[in-house]
């Protein structure tokens, strides 16, 4: 037998989750890819499964053990696959996991995957793995990033954690508390990422603009260090809270050209009430003058933003706050999300609202905000705009790619302007992307 293929090992990494995780689930692979692991996209030929999970909503964190009961037929195939469970809900539940699954090998949470190696060791000796400490900041230990060629854009977490605590929320619980990397460490990350071949970096934190590393005033300061590296053509962040939209920072949107004029900072509700019961320490009020503020300094910027609807106690008129809030600001875009009761935390302690009403105040919301994200992409039609393509389209001939307003642009142009920033004309749009062609 060929010993090279004898050597190399399979990692398959399912990411649930936030774009952290994307990040995170990239940095395990790289980990793993020491021990002489290489990614592939078929569980099927994998000898270690990974799934780095979501702990957010009571829906999200289920699928994993629905996720995990189908894989056992490969493991009954392969009783050398490993099978580990990684991210949020391995933070929160991962001695549950390990006595519900027996066919779980390894648990690692988010803070604790600079261990994997020796983990992995570990489950090939025929044991089991588990490590969900906060101790140590993982980033001190990462070895640096592989230089492997790369595609246009790239998520590079900068800040971790969160102090916030808002009632609703377990990230405080699975991240743990905020920690900020050291600017000089994150230059250095965002050098390599464009020497690979990255135009476009989205610093990623989960209160991104509270963060106070070493070596820069603050996140406004960053950006403005970072857009000094020659070749790096954009840079965005998320997500922000918005008791931490510091002067500097929205004076930077104003000034740094590289910092893409797009920005989502979730509100979570239009009632003061339920802001305060959210624990948000912020008033609507508050929020639409800090929105006149960001677009005083930048008058096209397209905002978007969170919300949950049906928090405990809110009534039909806290909800008609929250239509109010979200028609007033004009959102370019958001999410939105039916409360859902977390384990561990206050507003799990509070009497629910009937399901039915949430479905009810959900579909009325989405409505509101698809409505405005189509006057938000027909507002494009006629413009000429920088876009960077990013990857083939699906029909022949067409790339896709981004324009600083986050939006999806499709246009007929060559395979080699992926990686370059072209003007495009818009001239229609779908749903939730806009179609254009190159201008001449
Ligand atoms: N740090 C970010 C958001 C992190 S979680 C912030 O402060 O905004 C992403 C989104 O999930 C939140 O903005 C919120 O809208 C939603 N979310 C969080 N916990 C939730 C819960 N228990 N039920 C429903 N939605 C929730
Ligand atoms: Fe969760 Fe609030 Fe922290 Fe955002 S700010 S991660 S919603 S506790
Ligand atoms: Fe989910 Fe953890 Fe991100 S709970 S949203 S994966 S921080």
């Amino acid at each position: 037998m060929d010993n090279q293929a004898e050597k190399t090992k399979k990692l398959f990494i399912k990411t649930y989750g936030c774009q952290m995780n994307v990040y995170d689930s990239e940095r395990m692979a790289e980990t793993l890819g020491a021990q002489g692991y290489v990614t592939t996209d078929n569980a099927e030929e994998a000898d270690m499964v990974l799934l780095n999970t979501c702990h957010i909503r009571e829906k999200a964190a289920e699928k994993v053990y629905s996720d995990l009961g189908r894989l056992k037929p490969l493991k009954e195939a392969n009783p050398q696959l490993k099978i580990g469970v990684a991210g949020c809900v391995a933070q929160a539940e991962g001695a549950e996991i390990m006595r519900r699954m027996p066919l779980v090998d390894l648990v690692v949470g988010p803070q604790s995957y600079h261990n994997l190696p020796a983990m992995e060791a570990r489950v090939q000796s025929g044991r089991r793995a588990v490590d969900t400490d906060f101790e140590v900041d993982k980033f001190t230990q990462l070895k640096a990033r592989p230089r492997a060629q790369r595609g246009p854009t790239a998520f590079l977490t900068v800040q971790e954690g969160c102090d916030k605590f808002c009632a609703f929320c377990v990230v405080p619980y699975t991240r743990g508390s905020e920690v900020s990397r050291p600017a000089d460490k994150i230059i250095a990350e965002a050098q390599g990422l464009v020497e690979a071949g990255v135009r476009e970096i989205t610093l990623l934190g989960q209160n991104v603009n509270a963060w106070h590393g070493q070596g820069a005033e603050g996140l406004g300061d960053l950006v403005r260090r970072l857009a000094r590296i020659d070749g790096l053509a954009r840079i965005r962040y998320t997500t922000s809270h918005p008791n931490d939209m510091a002067d500097d920072l929205i004076a930077a949107h104003a000034e740094e050209e590289k910092l893409m004029p797009y920005l989502h900072l979730p509100v979570q509700s239009g009632s003061d009430r339920i802001l305060k019961a959210m624990n948000r320490k912020h008033t609507a009020e508050q929020y639409l003058r800090l929105i006149e503020r960001i677009r005083a300094a930048r008058p096209d910027i397209v905002l978007s933003s969170d919300f949950i609807v049906g928090f405990p106690g809110e009534t039909d008129q806290d909800f008609e706050d929250t239509l109010q809030l979200c028609a007033e600001v004009g959102f370019g875009a958001s999410f939105s999300f039916k409360y859902s009761a977390r384990p561990g935390t206050p507003a799990a302690e509070k009497p629910e609202l009937p399901p039915a009403l949430l479905d009810a105040r959900l579909q009325r919301l989405q409505a509101q905000i698809i409505a405005q994200q189509n006057a938000s992409l027909a507002s494009m039609v006629g413009r000429t705009i920088p876009v960077l393509f990013e990857k083939k389209g699906r029909m022949p001939g067409q790339l896709i790619g981004k324009s600083g307003y986050l939006h999806a642009v499709h246009a007929d142009a060559p395979e080699s302007d992926i990686a370059e920033i072209r003007m495009v004309e818009i001239m229609a749009t779908s749903t939730n992307s806009l179609a254009g062609r190159l201008a001449t």
